[in-house]
């Protein structure tokens, strides 16, 4: 009986101090869930018992509104947590939310969360919970949503889970699930979404159950294992907006229903299994053609549903697998689709006309089908397409003109069909990539039109009947792969356009005649001088700006001198940012041949200057600079002076009369990277290579992102790279568009570099200068250093520029190796090639494949082990192919 009283006594007890302290105890049950785990980043700074802020204010807490003031929400995603997931937490009464996703927890599923009895959601994706989910889960009957996805959970997924009858978002995806799976899906009725994908280990049939599930809107069963048909009962899934049930061991035919039941769907993908049959006549109606004129009626709600279902359909992919007969041809004028896939099937049927109605269309794969259809002119009405591929089929007739009209089409296969006619000039399609009419019969002339395309890299038109000679302005294009074999192709072929790639690609053609190949041209000399003295200038203006200069001086000095003792000069007006000990006059009079480095460069000629205090300094003489008032002048001057990056050069002043400008640089003894390249036996350690690397990349991630007013520099090539004593590269030559304006930088740069292969391809038909434009400046760069190469070779009229020669070479089998720099040791090779792919990547032909100069930074430094960092999202993983 005592004993009664006191226990009594104690709950009582107990009750009272939880009244009391219902506030501080919240505080001390999350600092308690605190102490099992470890914050090694200190992010929780905040959850502290003698904290000045309230706890509901604590980083990742939300309250329930004052007055009642209770925690939540307990969100800690992606904190770097490890250690125990304490079940104190669920002491918590208001609960509703637990976030611990992406973090480091290391256990088994914290079962004791099923105390957690308010508990809605509870996210544990991404940590490397283990083991397997017992039997007995039980957790909060309101849970709705459950994220245990990307974990290491395996074992086979328990019956019991059908007691969360409320869940509305599963997500079991990316784990070890194994075994079958259970056939409770019928239970939850609310499931909204569903995800068991990336299960290698499952081994399971589709459950049929899971086409009861009417509010489904999302299913993801991807490379899981599931094998058998897909159940007819999918038929049910009439919210279902996005199907996945690619890349398992699926076999058996696509319910004849499916398509007219899933109205609202927007993807469908079946890809990559074992599927076979006629595809359901007509995937979203089954009655065939939709009609624009019905289209119309639909949109203003006089069209039963029955006659156009899927509308919104946006991507369909039911590439490799057995699919046979007529391809649905109705897919082809839905008003939302973007992507069709269905490539390695066996397929049968026409491409209609109606394909002008997919206004929205980017990119059709079909090749390795048995298509047996004219490419039809509603294709070229296509304004939005930038891939056509549809190679290995029976497709015939004549290309109709406007077949590559889209203005961003990018990649077209057409190769091994049976189409003839004349290619039809291309001129719209200013982004054409890839082009492969290969194995056709196609007749008459190669389009001179090609040499137009400004990123044109593939062109393969082997084997087809094509004669006359080869367009001179090929060779103008960075091509890497230049086919065309087995035609009946005659006359002269210019050396540069097919130096670096196999012979093999003009065999078969026995009326082509020239340098390396069986049959020399009677006519005439090889005429190399055109091509010779483009590189040849190219050169030279590169060696004008090598060398630059070095102050001591530190600090932001501004002087101000208007200088009136300067007579024969004109009137002449400095501004010093460092505190020089030189006059107008004394620069004027230095300023003879005899200082003069090189012969002058893009806005004018550099001098090297003795300053009276026996310093040295680089004044670069701009002439011809545009109509900039002396005002604006200084402004943009100062905005440049007032850069402050190790990897940028200093404009220490500058002085300027009416017709001319003197900028003063920093000058640097050990010149430019250019000058380097170009002595005979460059030799420079690969470690050496890569920090001047990733210093010039931190300079120009530095211009484009750091300072304000971001900046471009507009002219990189590894001339305007100088370096110092310890080889830190600096960048020099940068935005002199803002000194000298727009108008007079464009002339003068585009007249004095447009052949340089420092130039994005894209400059031929974007006259705005983006940041992508400079990583592929900087691409070139860095293949220098990869190769030892100079970018633009002047001794040789053969030599290819840097790019193309690459780009040739590492097509080739084992081609990367061979671009390496033979001068360094193979103990560097993997580094080496690392760089080599973030190269080709900067110097892809499509500006928005390159990546930021930032990302740039974050992988070469994870390549450079002096200073080894965590390994960044940017992949340097793809191959060595050329990426286009
Ligand atoms: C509160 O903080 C003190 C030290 O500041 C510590 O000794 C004590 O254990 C903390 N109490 C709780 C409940 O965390
Ligand atoms: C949390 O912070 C906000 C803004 O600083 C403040 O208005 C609010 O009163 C704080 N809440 C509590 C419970 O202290
Ligand atoms: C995460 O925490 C671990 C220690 O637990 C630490 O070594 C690591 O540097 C942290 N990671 C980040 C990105 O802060
Ligand atoms: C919090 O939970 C308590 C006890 O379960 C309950 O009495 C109270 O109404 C809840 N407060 C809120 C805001 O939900
Ligand atoms: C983490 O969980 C909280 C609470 O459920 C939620 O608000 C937040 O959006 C979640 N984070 C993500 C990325 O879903
Ligand atoms: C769980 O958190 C992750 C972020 O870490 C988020 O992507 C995911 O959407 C969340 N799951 C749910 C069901 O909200
Ligand atoms: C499915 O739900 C019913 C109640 O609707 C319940 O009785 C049954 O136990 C659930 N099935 C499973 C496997 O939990
Ligand atoms: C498909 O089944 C075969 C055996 O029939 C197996 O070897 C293969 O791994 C399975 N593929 C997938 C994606 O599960
Ligand atoms: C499209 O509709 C128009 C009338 O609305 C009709 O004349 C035409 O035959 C239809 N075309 C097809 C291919 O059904
Ligand atoms: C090329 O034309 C000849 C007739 O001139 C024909 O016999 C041959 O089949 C054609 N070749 C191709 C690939 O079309």
């Amino acid at each position: 009986m005592a004993k009664t009283c006191a226990y009594l006594f104690l709950l009582s007890l107990t009750f009272t101090f939880f009244i009391f302290s219902s506030a501080s105890s919240e505080e001390e049950i999350l600092l308690t869930f605190k102490s099992s785990f470890e914050d090694s980043n200190n992010y929780l700074s905040t959850w502290s018992n003698n904290s000045a802020i309230h706890y509901c204010n604590w980083t990742g807490i939300t309250c329930s509104p004052t007055p009642s003031l209770s925690v939540t929400t307990v969100n800690l995603q992606s904190l770097n947590l490890t250690g125990e997931i304490s079940s104190s937490i669920c002491q918590l009464h208001n609960l509703t939310d637990l976030n611990l996703s992406d973090n480091h927890f290391n256990q088994p599923i914290p079962l004791h969360l099923s105390q957690c009895t308010t508990l809605e959601t509870l996210n544990l994706s991404n940590n490397h919970i283990w083991g397997t989910i017992p039997d007995q889960i039980s957790l909060s009957g309101s849970l709705k949503k459950l994220d245990f996805s990307r974990n290491r959970i395996e074992g086979k997924i328990p019956e019991s889970i059908g007691s969360l009858q409320n869940l509305q978002v599963i997500n079991l995806g990316s784990n070890f699930l194994s075994g079958s799976v259970p056939s409770v899906f019928g239970n939850f009725t609310e499931l909204v979404v569903l995800d068991l994908s990336q299960n290698l280990n499952l081994m399971s049939e589709v459950p049929r159950e899971i086409g009861k599930l009417e509010k489904l809107e999302k299913l993801f069963l991807q490379s899981s294992g599931f094998h058998g048909a897909i159940p007819d009962s999918f038929v049910g899934l009439q919210s279902l907006t996005i199907l996945d049930l690619s890349q398992n061991n699926l076999t058996g035919e696509v319910p004849q229903m499916l398509g007219s039941s899933l109205k609202n769907l927007v993807s469908f993908d079946v890809s990559q299994n074992k599927l076979l049959g006629p595809f359901p006549s007509g995937i979203c109606n089954g009655k065939g053609l939709i009609n624009l004129s019905l289209h119309t009626n639909f949109f203003a709600g006089s069209i039963p549903n029955s006659i156009s279902q899927c509308l919104n359909l946006e991507r369909f992919q039911v590439q490799n697998n057995g699919f046979s007969g007529d391809f649905p041809n109705d897919l082809w004028s839905l008003p939302k689709i973007k992507l069709i896939r269905a490539e390695n099937n066996i397929f049968s049927g026409v491409i209609p006309d109606s394909v002008s109605m997919a206004a929205q269309l980017e990119q059709v794969q079909l090749d390795n089908n048995s298509l047996t259809s004219r490419i039809p002119q509603g294709l070229g009405l296509v304004k939005s397409l930038y891939r056509f591929s549809a190679s290995l089929n029976s497709l015939y007739g004549e290309l109709p003109p406007n077949f590559c009209d889209s203005p961003v089409m990018s990649i077209i296969n057409l190769s091994h069909n049976s189409l003839s006619g004349r290619i039809p000039e291309l001129k719209k399609c200013r982004k054409l990539v890839s082009l492969s009419l290969s194995d056709n019969s196609f007749t008459g002339e190669i389009p001179p039109s090609l040499s137009d395309l400004p990123v044109l890299t593939y062109l393969d038109l082997s084997e087809n009947n094509l004669t006359g000679p080869i367009p001179l302005g090929l060779q103008n294009l960075k091509l890497a792969l230049f086919n065309v074999s087995f035609n009946k192709l005659s006359g002269r072929v210019p050396y540069s356009l097919i130096s670096g790639l196999p012979a093999s690609f003009l065999e078969g053609n026995s009326g082509l005649c020239g340098q390396g190949l069986p049959k020399a041209c009677s006519d005439d000399q090889p005429r190399h001088h055109t091509l010779g003295l483009t590189t040849l200038t190219c050169a030279l203006i590169s060696v004008a700006f090598g060398l630059g200069t070095l102050i001591v001086a530190a600090g932001f000095f501004v002087y101000h001198r208007s200088s009136k003792q300067n007579s024969q000069m004109g009137s002449w007006r400095s501004v010093f940012f460092y505190p020089l000990r030189v006059t107008e006059s004394d620069l004027v009079m230095g300023m003879d041949e005899k200082s003069a480095v090189g012969i002058g460069g893009a806005f004018g000629r550099v001098y090297v200057l003795g300053l009276p205090s026996g310093e040295l300094v680089a004044v670069k003489k701009l002439v011809n600079y545009g109509s900039q008032s002396s005002k604006s002048l200084k402004a943009e001057i100062k905005t440049l002076a007032k850069i402050r990056h190790k990897n940028v050069i200093k404009i220490l002043g500058f002085c300027h009369s009416d017709d001319s400008i003197f900028l003063i640089y920093e000058f640097l003894q050990k010149g430019s990277l250019g000058d380097l390249l170009h002595k005979p036996g460059f030799q420079l350690l690969w470690g050496v290579r890569l920090r001047i690397a990733i210093g010039v990349a931190q300079g120009l991630a530095y211009l484009h992102k750091d300072y304000v007013p971001h900046l471009l520099h507009r002219n990189i090539k590894s001339n305007n790279i100088l370096l110092d004593a310890d080889f830190e590269p600096k960048l020099t030559d940068f935005a002199l568009d803002r000194i000298v304006g727009e108008a007079a930088f464009q002339s003068t740069i585009a007249s004095e570099s447009a052949l340089s292969c420092y130039i994005a391809p894209e400059c031929g038909y974007s006259k705005k200068a983006t940041e992508q434009m400079e990583v592929y400046s900087f691409g070139v760069v860095l293949l220098e250093l990869v190769t030892g190469r100079p970018a633009e070779q002047a001794e040789s009229a053969e030599s290819l520029d840097i790019v193309k020669w690459v780009r040739r070479k590492v097509n080739i089998t084992n081609g990367a190796y061979q671009v390496l720099d033979p001068n360094i040791s193979d103990s560097s090779q993997q580094d080496m090639l690392g760089v080599l792919d973030i190269a080709l990547q900067c110097t892809s032909v499509m500006p928005e494949k390159r990546p930021s100069m930032f990302e740039v930074v974050r992988a070469l430094q994870s390549l450079d082990s002096r200073s080894p960092l965590p390994s960044t999202e940017f992949s340097t993983s793809e191959g060595h192919s050329v990426s286009v």
